[in-house]
């Protein structure tokens, strides 16, 4: 495994900081035309009419950064800890099913990207690869593994236990899909797991399901909807890992997911798939990290696409980023490489963002360097 690349640049006399531009949509297109419409109908869909979709993104926009000037920033540092591991970079990738109808390596290319990059993999539990078959491929950087807690309980214990077994440093419960949200797209575009594929961490009956009916029938057949913050504590209790809850959008559930044994919260709408009228990640990111209060981490995903997106993130008082589809992007476009090409842009011109704010570590970016665009009336 190559080393991670270095945490600190120097700007002026040492290594110039060359321009490295990307541009999203024209990644969105180049992977569109490698993915064939029903994988991207799936990748790129959200709830109902699509309206958190923009809201997600439109949100981040909503804020200023307000630049401190006349700071030396000749270096500049992106490295932080996440769960009290040393990550190069505070953005995260964030849990997305089936990577294999991306790219024939699917999750293994995500997770090797994400170690070199020297950041920390989250693995879904509808991976198209087995959970123990990316922790190898990822070593070398902290991994984190979603689970949903199953109707089957004795299949989601097992599933811990594999988790654990294998390495990983965290589980993140994703509890925004009670049962699924109305995916238009997956109906109109008859999206369903290909024969040739299977969802190895959950039962063989899942795979066939998702064959046959698609993947909102797992969720809705499959996922326990009966779930409280007593299950929480349950998972809790079944490892000494820490647990992430996913999906938060009130300060009042992350509190109680918090007294309910969770490590960390993680703000998200499930990238706009679930409630098509939530609020944006962004828009509710402030409440969630006063109601915390310092007591743990908070993250946060949904329409993060830029460098930029990620300082205003941490000015909220987000520990770290997530993202979802640009990873997939990525990945249909350019497997691992383009992964690595991806975290290596948000690194690199992050690094830019910092010292154009007048910032030269993450635990200089406070709530000072946002504010909100003036609405017009
Ligand atoms: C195709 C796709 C599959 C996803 N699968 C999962 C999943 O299995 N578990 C989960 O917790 N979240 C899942 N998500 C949600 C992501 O973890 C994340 O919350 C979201 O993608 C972030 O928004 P962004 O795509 O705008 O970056 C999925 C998202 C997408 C786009």
């Amino acid at each position: 495994m190559a080393p991670y690349p270095p945490s600190a640049y120097t700007l002026g006399a040492g290594p110039v900081l060359a321009p490295k531009d990307m541009d999203l949509v024209a990644l969105e297109a180049s992977a569109r035309g490698a993915l064939g419409e029903m994988a991207y109908a799936y990748y790129s869909g959200g709830a109902e009419e699509g309206r958190l979709l923009t809201e997600n993104t439109s949100a981040w926009q909503r804020y200023h950064l307000v630049p401190k000037v006349l700071v030396d920033v000749s270096e500049i540092s992106t490295t932080t800890t996440v769960l009290g591991e040393e990550v190069m970079v505070p953005v995260i990738i964030a849990p997305t099913a089936v990577q294999r109808l991306a790219s024939l390596e699917g999750e293994l290319a995500t997770a090797r990207a994400a170690a070199l990059s020297g950041t920390v993999m989250t693995l879904s539990s509808l991976s198209s690869t087995p959970l123990q078959d990316v922790a190898s491929a990822g070593q070398g950087a902290p991994q984190w593994m979603q689970i949903y807690i199953l109707k089957d309980r004795a299949r989601t214990k097992a599933m811990v236990e594999q988790v654990a077994e294998s390495g990983y440093k965290a589980l993140v419960l994703t509890v925004d899909a009670p049962v699924s949200g109305l995916r238009s797209h997956e109906i109109r575009g008859g999206v369903h797991l290909p024969d040739d594929l299977e969802l190895p961490n959950l039962a063989n009956a899942s795979a066939a399901r998702a064959q046959r009916d698609g993947f909102m029938a797992v969720v809705s057949q499959e996922f326990d909807p009966s779930i409280t913050f007593d299950d929480v504590s349950w998972l809790a209790g079944l490892t000494d890992l820490p647990v992430l809850v996913k999906g938060v959008a009130r300060g009042s559930d992350a509190v109680s997911s918090l007294s309910a044994g969770a490590s960390g919260i993680v703000v998200s709408n499930h990238g706009g798939r679930q409630l098509d009228d939530a609020p944006a990640t962004a828009t509710v990111l402030p409440s969630v990290v006063e109601a915390v209060a310092g007591r743990a981490e908070v993250f946060v995903d949904g329409g993060v696409r830029r460098p930029s997106d990620v300082m205003k993130a941490l000015s909220l008082g987000a520990n770290a980023v997530l993202i979802g589809r640009p990873v997939l992007w990525a990945l249909a476009a350019g497997g691992q490489d383009g992964v690595t090409g991806l975290l290596e842009w948000f690194t690199h011109e992050l690094r830019r963002t910092m010292a154009l704010c007048g910032v030269r570590s993450i635990d200089e970016i406070d709530a000072s360097f946002t504010q909100r665009v003036p609405t017009s009336t």
